[in-house]
């Protein structure tokens, strides 16, 4: 992996996953300071700080619950405008439900945690990269996005598509600041947001429907997320990549 010439990083829902393998990958390429947002597990964002603090990273923890509008501005309002790189992350299904069972409440808190507070935090990073002239957002989206997603995680897809076309939008915006906006779409990742909102028997059919013939790793979407921050990514803007073994092919 080559040096990155960006060297600090504020990464969302670090404390485990694919923000946890991001913040590695990050360090072991050369950012030296670190920003980390965590909600429910301190012990995962204590486990990521000593980690990269081992790679000779400094590193400052900060919990958030991203699910709520008193949440997002109470991170934001502590939030300094000095990261070369924004890993907008943190995010969730919340609980799977379908449309005669969902409420108002729930669809607040999915988007919320999945869109509201992907925008609102890249307006409190922005002003740094515009007044520096350069800097790198990666948004995370999903598979969800491109199909709809599984039982009961329509709100969601719709929030990662809406997270797609922010995507877009900002990548318009802030190219001519020189700042790069991309997202990485995950497919199944196998990991603790499975554990919690899936089983055996759902993942076992998606490894019987990918051609690669198993589930991503969190590695898998943490090595996109490195060479989007790279300079090999240099003329990429408001893409979305796609990292899912070819289960769903753009
Ligand atoms: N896993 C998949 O298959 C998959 C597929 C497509 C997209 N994604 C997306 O990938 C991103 C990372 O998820 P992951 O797969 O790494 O799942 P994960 O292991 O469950 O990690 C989710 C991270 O988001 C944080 N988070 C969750 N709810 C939060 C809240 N209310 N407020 C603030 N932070 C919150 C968690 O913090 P705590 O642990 O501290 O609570 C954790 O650090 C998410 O945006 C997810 O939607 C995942």
């Amino acid at each position: 992996m080559s040096e990155l010439e960006f060297k600090s990083a504020l990464i969302t829902g670090a404390s485990r996953g694919i923000g946890a393998a991001s913040a590695l990958v990050l360090a072991q390429s050369g950012v030296r300071r670190f920003l980390l947002q965590y909600n429910s597990y301190p012990e995962g964002a204590a486990a990521v700080k000593a980690s990269l603090e081992a790679l000779g990273a400094q590193v400052t923890l900060a919990q958030a619950n991203l699910a709520t509008v008193a949440g997002i501005d109470s991170f934001c309002a502590g939030l300094k405008p000095d990261w070369d790189i924004l890993v907008n992350n943190a995010g969730s299904l919340v609980k799977r439900a379908k449309l005669l069972e969902y409420t108002p409440e729930l669809f607040d808190e999915v988007m919320n945690l999945n869109v509201k507070s992907v925008y609102f935090i890249t307006q409190k990073v922005a002003p740094g990269m515009i007044e520096r002239k350069t800097g790198i957002v990666i948004n995370v989206s999903s598979i969800a996005a491109r199909n709809g997603g599984g039982p009961g995680a329509t709100v969601y897809s719709a929030a990662k598509a809406a997270v797609a076309a922010i995507t877009k939008g900002l990548a318009k915006e802030l190219a001519p600041q020189g700042i790069r906006v991309n997202a990485v779409s995950p497919g199944t990742v196998d990991n603790h947001f499975h554990e919690v909102f899936s089983n055996r028997q759902i993942l076992d059919s998606v490894i019987a429907q990918t051609p690669a013939g198993r589930l991503s790793t969190n590695e898998d979407v943490s090595d996109v997320i490195h060479f989007l921050c790279s300079p090999a990514a240099r003329y990429i803007q408001g893409q979305t990549i796609e990292i899912n073994g070819g289960m769903y092919m753009v």
